[in-house]
């Protein structure tokens, strides 16, 4: 009589093991975030040099731009890692839409949290976001801003790029300030660090599921790092606009 026994049944689950490709595109996606939340979080605290006052944020910024070389690398990496996050984002997204072509008659969204839902969505607001962002501080022509005319006494509206301080580095504070002082801007600006936070609390978490560092012993140690890095972004970011509008920052400025 044998004594051999069949061999057993692969263990069952009902989760389909995904495919290696997506498997690695939910990879690249969790490091290029990661370096993506490592940018806006050192970005902000440049930023955040507005609270010293000018001399502080135009002596940064020119720090940045005297690093020459440096400065078109890193820019450079950080748009391609940008572009890699956004291309992975719609490709999985795509393949998620193509596996379940006809979609659940009833939408299981217990477990879904709303962050999760709404992914797509909030990235492509940021990605919005970046694009003004860009015209608006980088390239200068969202919006000019009132000047005193040294001729006339009167104002003079005139391109953001121009304003410099007395030791005649280009005034980043001014534009900040200039800029965050109507209503307009600001509230475009807080609403969008507003699901930027969302995005973020949800990302931060998830990106250690998609590097496999997820253990049942510290998930509820990774949801509050999710949230806090969400939570150190929204108030930062939105403390900006928010008090530059009400006029608590950057009252006595005023434009050379
Ligand atoms: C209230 C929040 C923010 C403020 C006050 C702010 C401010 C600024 C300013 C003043 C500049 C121009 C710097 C210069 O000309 O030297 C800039 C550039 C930039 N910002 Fe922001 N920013 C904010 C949020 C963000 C966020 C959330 C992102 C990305 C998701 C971002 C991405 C960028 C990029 C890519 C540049 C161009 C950097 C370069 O030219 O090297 N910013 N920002």
């Amino acid at each position: 009589m044998s004594t051999m026994t069949a061999p057993r049944p692969a263990a069952r689950t009902n989760v389909a093991p995904l495919p290696v490709s997506t498997l690695a595109a939910k990879y690249w996606m969790a490091i290029t975030g990661l370096l993506l939340v490592a940018f806006v979080l050192v970005h902000m605290a440049g930023n955040l040099l507005v609270y010293r006052g000018q001399d502080a944020l135009n002596g940064y910024a020119k720090f940045l731009k005297g690093m020459g070389p440096m400065l078109w690398i890193a820019r450079g990496g950080l748009l391609l890692v940008f572009l890699v996050h956004i291309g992975l984002a719609f490709r999985l997204s795509r393949r998620n839409r193509q596996a379940r072509p006809i979609g659940y008659q009833v939408e299981r969204t217990l477990r879904a949290s709303l962050p999760s839902k709404y992914m797509l969505l909030t990235g492509l607001v940021i990605l919005a976001f970046v694009i003004f962002h860009l015209a608006h501080y980088t390239l200068g022509i969202v919006h000019q801003v009132p000047v005193k005319d040294p001729q006339t006494g009167g104002e003079v509206m005139r391109d953001m790029l121009s304003l410099h301080d007395q030791q005649g580095r280009h005034d980043v504070y001014g534009m900040v300030i200039l800029a965050f002082r109507q209503p307009v801007i600001s509230l475009s600006y807080i609403l969008a660090q507003l699901l930027l936070a969302l995005h973020l609390y949800h990302g931060a978490s998830s990106m250690f599921q998609s590097l496999g560092l997820n253990h049942s012993r510290y998930n509820a140690l990774i949801q509050k790092v999710g949230a806090a890095v969400a939570v150190i972004v929204g108030v930062g970011n939105v403390s900006m606009p928010l008090t530059i509008m009400l006029g608590l920052v950057g009252q006595g400025y005023q434009p050379l």
